[in-house]
């Protein structure tokens, strides 16, 4: 599959070596193709990658947004026509540590930029456990759960696809709607690592009987 991520920050940098390691091709939509983090990016990252505009970088059949939350309305200004695309939205909606609190209560994140982009197929995934285990889900023998939320039966099919390629396992929590849990789980998370100093190796695991 080809895919555009715009950003290659820590959460772009996993998700982009991980899937190229799967055979993925991997556009990285970026401000200066020059820098020399996005060049040492791309040596470590394979063959399977290269960087791009943020524009050149949606002409792909999955767009990741993985910018920080601040930058998503100017990103969305670049990335021309996604209609019909499928949008991963990885951000969580953070201004500093807090809450961005220009977002209406009980609208989510996700559901923000769906409305900023409201002909693309938006999914939120990747957005509740750090960078870290993006790069490396197993847990002893155990894999981490990845939630993911959207609107659209055949998006998600395609997130959970991804998510299980690089070894998670996915689990469809509903609606783009319920995007809102899986932004306070992305907090209850910092609260884990930072507030009770747990450490960022630490993730998700749904348990059924
Ligand atoms: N860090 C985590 O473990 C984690 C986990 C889950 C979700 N998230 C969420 O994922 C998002 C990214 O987090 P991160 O840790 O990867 O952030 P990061 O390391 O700071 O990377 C942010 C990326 O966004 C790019 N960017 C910023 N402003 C831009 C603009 N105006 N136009 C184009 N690109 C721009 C940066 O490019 P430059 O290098 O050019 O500045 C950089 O590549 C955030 O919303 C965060 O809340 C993070």
């Amino acid at each position: 599959m080809k895919i555009g991520i715009i950003g290659a920050g820590n959460v772009g940098a996993a998700l982009g070596k991980a899937w190229a390691k799967k055979e993925h091709q991997i556009i990285f939509g970026v401000r200066d193709t020059t820098a020399p983090k996005v060049q040492t990016l791309l040596a470590l990252a394979g063959a399977n990658t290269c960087a791009a505009s943020v524009l050149d970088a949606t002409n792909v059949d999955v767009i990741v947004l993985t910018v920080t939350w601040e930058a998503v309305p100017e990103v969305i200004q670049q990335i021309g026509d996604v209609s019909g695309k499928v949008l991963l939205d990885c951000t969580n909606p953070l201004v500093g540590n807090k809450l961005d609190a220009s977002l209406d209560l009980g609208i989510s994140g996700g559901e923000q930029v769906a409305a900023w982009l409201p002909h693309a197929r938006v999914v939120k995934i990747f957005n509740t456990i750090g960078w870290e285990t993006m790069e490396n889900p197993q847990y002893g023998n155990e894999v981490a759960t990845m939630f993911y939320a959207g609107d659209d039966v055949e998006a998600k099919q395609v997130a959970a696809k991804l998510a299980s390629d690089i070894g998670f396992d996915p689990v469809d929590v509903g609606a783009l709607s319920t995007a809102k849990f899986l932004e306070t789980l992305a907090g209850f998370w910092g609260q884990l690592v930072y507030a009770q100093g747990m450490g960022r190796n630490i993730a998700w695991r749904l348990l059924k009987r």
